[in-house]
Protein backbone atom coordinates (compact mmCIF):
# COMPACT_ATOMS: atom_id res chain seq x y z
CA UNK A 1 0.00 0.00 0.00
CA UNK A 2 1.26 3.32 -1.06
CA UNK A 3 1.04 6.03 1.36
CA UNK A 4 2.72 10.00 2.10
CA UNK A 5 2.26 11.96 4.69
CA UNK A 6 -0.78 14.74 4.07
CA UNK A 7 -0.92 16.57 7.39
CA UNK A 8 1.63 16.41 10.23
CA UNK A 9 1.70 16.42 13.58
CA UNK A 10 2.30 20.05 14.27
CA UNK A 11 0.16 20.72 11.67
CA UNK A 12 -2.74 18.95 13.43
CA UNK A 13 -1.92 20.74 16.70
CA UNK A 14 -2.10 23.70 15.41
CA UNK A 15 -5.81 23.24 13.60
CA UNK A 16 -7.52 21.75 16.96
CA UNK A 17 -5.79 24.46 18.91
CA UNK A 18 -7.74 27.05 16.70
CA UNK A 19 -10.88 24.95 15.97
CA UNK A 20 -11.49 24.62 19.79
CA UNK A 21 -10.87 28.21 20.37
CA UNK A 22 -13.60 28.99 17.59
CA UNK A 23 -15.82 26.26 19.34
CA UNK A 24 -15.83 28.18 22.60
CA UNK A 25 -16.45 31.46 21.40
CA UNK A 26 -19.44 30.34 19.87
CA UNK A 27 -20.86 27.73 22.99
CA UNK A 28 -23.45 29.19 24.67
CA UNK A 29 -22.38 28.05 27.72
CA UNK A 30 -19.16 26.40 29.08
CA UNK A 31 -20.67 22.93 29.55
CA UNK A 32 -21.57 21.75 26.10
CA UNK A 33 -22.19 17.32 25.40
CA UNK A 34 -19.25 16.69 22.84
CA UNK A 35 -20.51 13.54 21.32
CA UNK A 36 -18.02 11.93 18.48
CA UNK A 37 -18.85 8.98 16.41
CA UNK A 38 -17.13 5.85 16.79
CA UNK A 39 -14.52 4.69 15.85
CA UNK A 40 -13.17 7.39 13.84
CA UNK A 41 -12.98 10.62 16.22
CA UNK A 42 -11.64 9.04 19.14
CA UNK A 43 -8.07 10.95 18.76
CA UNK A 44 -9.76 13.89 17.09
CA UNK A 45 -12.19 14.05 20.22
CA UNK A 46 -9.36 13.72 22.91
CA UNK A 47 -7.35 16.41 21.32
CA UNK A 48 -10.28 18.70 21.12
CA UNK A 49 -11.77 18.67 24.12
CA UNK A 50 -8.29 18.79 26.03
CA UNK A 51 -7.70 21.97 23.90
CA UNK A 52 -11.23 23.28 25.01
CA UNK A 53 -10.24 22.38 28.37
CA UNK A 54 -7.41 24.81 28.59
CA UNK A 55 -9.90 27.58 27.24
CA UNK A 56 -12.42 26.59 30.51
CA UNK A 57 -14.69 24.18 28.35
CA UNK A 58 -15.86 21.42 30.67
CA UNK A 59 -17.80 19.13 28.74
CA UNK A 60 -19.67 16.00 28.79
CA UNK A 61 -18.34 13.42 26.55
CA UNK A 62 -20.22 10.46 25.35
CA UNK A 63 -19.98 8.68 21.53
CA UNK A 64 -22.74 7.22 18.85
CA UNK A 65 -22.08 4.51 16.67
CA UNK A 66 -23.18 4.30 13.28
CA UNK A 67 -22.89 1.04 10.84
CA UNK A 68 -22.10 1.79 7.08
CA UNK A 69 -22.99 -0.93 4.59
CA UNK A 70 -21.27 -1.93 1.87
CA UNK A 71 -17.54 -2.11 1.01
CA UNK A 72 -15.54 -0.25 3.25
CA UNK A 73 -13.53 1.76 1.49
CA UNK A 74 -16.35 3.14 -0.71
CA UNK A 75 -19.78 4.37 1.06
CA UNK A 76 -22.40 2.30 0.30
CA UNK A 77 -25.38 4.91 0.49
CA UNK A 78 -27.05 3.05 3.73
CA UNK A 79 -25.93 4.52 7.25
CA UNK A 80 -27.38 3.42 10.24
CA UNK A 81 -26.99 4.62 14.09
CA UNK A 82 -26.79 1.21 16.30
CA UNK A 83 -26.09 2.95 19.76
CA UNK A 84 -27.11 6.24 20.10
CA UNK A 85 -26.09 8.53 22.78
CA UNK A 86 -27.42 8.20 26.54
CA UNK A 87 -26.81 11.56 27.19
CA UNK A 88 -29.66 13.44 27.81
CA UNK A 89 -29.26 16.25 25.33
CA UNK A 90 -32.88 18.00 25.42
CA UNK A 91 -32.04 21.77 26.47
CA UNK A 92 -28.05 21.76 25.94
CA UNK A 93 -25.75 22.81 23.73
CA UNK A 94 -24.60 19.67 21.66
CA UNK A 95 -21.29 19.48 19.65
CA UNK A 96 -21.56 16.37 16.96
CA UNK A 97 -17.74 15.13 16.34
CA UNK A 98 -16.98 12.76 13.35
CA UNK A 99 -13.42 12.09 11.88
CA UNK A 100 -14.32 13.23 8.10
CA UNK A 101 -17.03 14.23 6.08
CA UNK A 102 -17.62 12.27 2.68
CA UNK A 103 -20.87 12.07 1.15
CA UNK A 104 -22.26 13.66 3.35
CA UNK A 105 -24.94 10.97 4.36
CA UNK A 106 -23.35 10.34 7.81
CA UNK A 107 -23.48 13.58 9.64
CA UNK A 108 -26.48 14.23 7.26
CA UNK A 109 -28.49 11.30 9.41
CA UNK A 110 -26.80 11.50 12.81
CA UNK A 111 -27.61 15.55 12.82
CA UNK A 112 -31.23 14.88 11.87
CA UNK A 113 -31.65 12.27 15.03
CA UNK A 114 -29.78 14.38 17.46
CA UNK A 115 -32.39 17.32 16.56
CA UNK A 116 -35.09 15.28 16.71
CA UNK A 117 -34.23 15.11 20.02
CA UNK A 118 -34.09 18.81 20.89
CA UNK A 119 -30.66 20.07 22.14
CA UNK A 120 -31.30 24.12 22.70
CA UNK A 121 -27.86 24.30 20.24
CA UNK A 122 -26.46 21.90 18.03
CA UNK A 123 -23.30 22.19 15.80
CA UNK A 124 -21.16 19.79 13.66
CA UNK A 125 -17.22 19.12 14.03
CA UNK A 126 -15.15 17.33 11.34
CA UNK A 127 -11.91 16.99 11.55
CA UNK A 128 -11.35 16.54 7.66
CA UNK A 129 -13.57 17.26 5.07
CA UNK A 130 -13.94 15.74 1.38
CA UNK A 131 -15.86 18.17 -0.29
CA UNK A 132 -15.52 16.73 -3.85
CA UNK A 133 -16.90 13.29 -2.99
CA UNK A 134 -20.24 15.31 -1.17
CA UNK A 135 -23.68 13.34 -2.18
CA UNK A 136 -26.08 15.03 0.09
CA UNK A 137 -26.42 18.44 0.87
CA UNK A 138 -24.49 19.19 4.02
CA UNK A 139 -21.85 21.41 5.58
CA UNK A 140 -20.06 20.98 8.89
CA UNK A 141 -20.22 24.22 11.19
CA UNK A 142 -16.41 23.70 11.85
CA UNK A 143 -13.99 21.65 9.62
CA UNK A 144 -9.93 20.75 10.66
CA UNK A 145 -8.86 20.45 7.16
CA UNK A 146 -10.00 20.30 3.83
CA UNK A 147 -8.95 16.98 1.92
CA UNK A 148 -8.50 15.92 -2.17
CA UNK A 149 -10.30 12.56 -3.23
CA UNK A 150 -7.86 10.42 -1.34
CA UNK A 151 -8.25 7.58 0.86
CA UNK A 152 -7.24 9.21 4.42
CA UNK A 153 -5.68 6.89 7.27
CA UNK A 154 -4.14 7.94 11.07
CA UNK A 155 -5.50 9.77 13.86
CA UNK A 156 -8.76 7.80 14.17
CA UNK A 157 -8.83 7.06 10.87
CA UNK A 158 -8.18 3.68 9.29
CA UNK A 159 -8.02 1.56 6.09
CA UNK A 160 -9.45 -2.11 6.93
CA UNK A 161 -8.85 -0.98 10.50
CA UNK A 162 -5.02 -0.40 10.57
CA UNK A 163 -3.53 2.96 10.91
CA UNK A 164 -5.64 4.83 13.75
CA UNK A 165 -3.00 4.89 15.99
CA UNK A 166 -0.70 7.38 13.63
CA UNK A 167 -0.33 10.72 14.83
CA UNK A 168 -0.48 12.06 11.53
CA UNK A 169 -2.56 11.86 8.27
CA UNK A 170 -1.47 10.12 5.63
CA UNK A 171 -2.48 9.41 1.67
CA UNK A 172 -3.10 5.72 0.70
CA UNK A 173 -4.10 3.91 -2.35
CA UNK A 174 -6.57 1.25 -1.71
CA UNK A 175 -6.32 -2.41 -1.03
CA UNK A 176 -8.21 -3.83 -4.21
CA UNK A 177 -9.39 -6.81 -2.26
CA UNK A 178 -11.92 -5.12 -0.02
CA UNK A 179 -15.04 -7.41 0.08
CA UNK A 180 -18.72 -5.77 1.12
CA UNK A 181 -18.71 -5.84 4.75
CA UNK A 182 -20.56 -3.86 7.31
CA UNK A 183 -17.96 -1.60 9.19
CA UNK A 184 -18.78 0.43 12.28
CA UNK A 185 -17.18 3.51 11.81
P1 LIG B 1 -20.05 9.79 4.69
O1 LIG B 1 -19.88 9.33 3.28
O2 LIG B 1 -21.32 9.30 5.28
O3 LIG B 1 -18.90 9.04 5.39
O4 LIG B 1 -19.86 11.28 4.81
C1 LIG B 1 -18.37 9.37 6.54
C2 LIG B 1 -17.66 8.18 7.11
O5 LIG B 1 -16.96 7.40 6.09
C3 LIG B 1 -15.69 7.05 6.55
N1 LIG B 1 -14.69 7.58 5.61
C4 LIG B 1 -13.37 7.39 5.73
N2 LIG B 1 -12.64 6.74 6.63
N3 LIG B 1 -10.66 7.30 5.49
C5 LIG B 1 -11.29 6.67 6.50
O6 LIG B 1 -10.62 6.07 7.33
C6 LIG B 1 -11.32 7.99 4.51
O7 LIG B 1 -10.71 8.53 3.60
C7 LIG B 1 -12.75 8.03 4.64
N4 LIG B 1 -13.73 8.60 3.89
C8 LIG B 1 -14.90 8.30 4.52
C9 LIG B 1 -15.53 7.71 7.92
O8 LIG B 1 -15.69 6.73 8.92
C10 LIG B 1 -16.63 8.70 8.05
O9 LIG B 1 -17.15 8.80 9.35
Amino acid sequence: MESRVLIDEAAIARRVAELAKEIAGDLPDQSPMVVGLLTGSFVFMADLVRAASRLGIQPEVDFMAVSHYGATMEASGIVEVHKQTSLDVRGHAVLLVDDILDTGRTLSLVRDRMVEREPAWIRTCVFLDKPSRREVDVTADYVGFEVPDVWVVGYGLDAAGAGRELPYIMAVEPDEDRADETDEQ
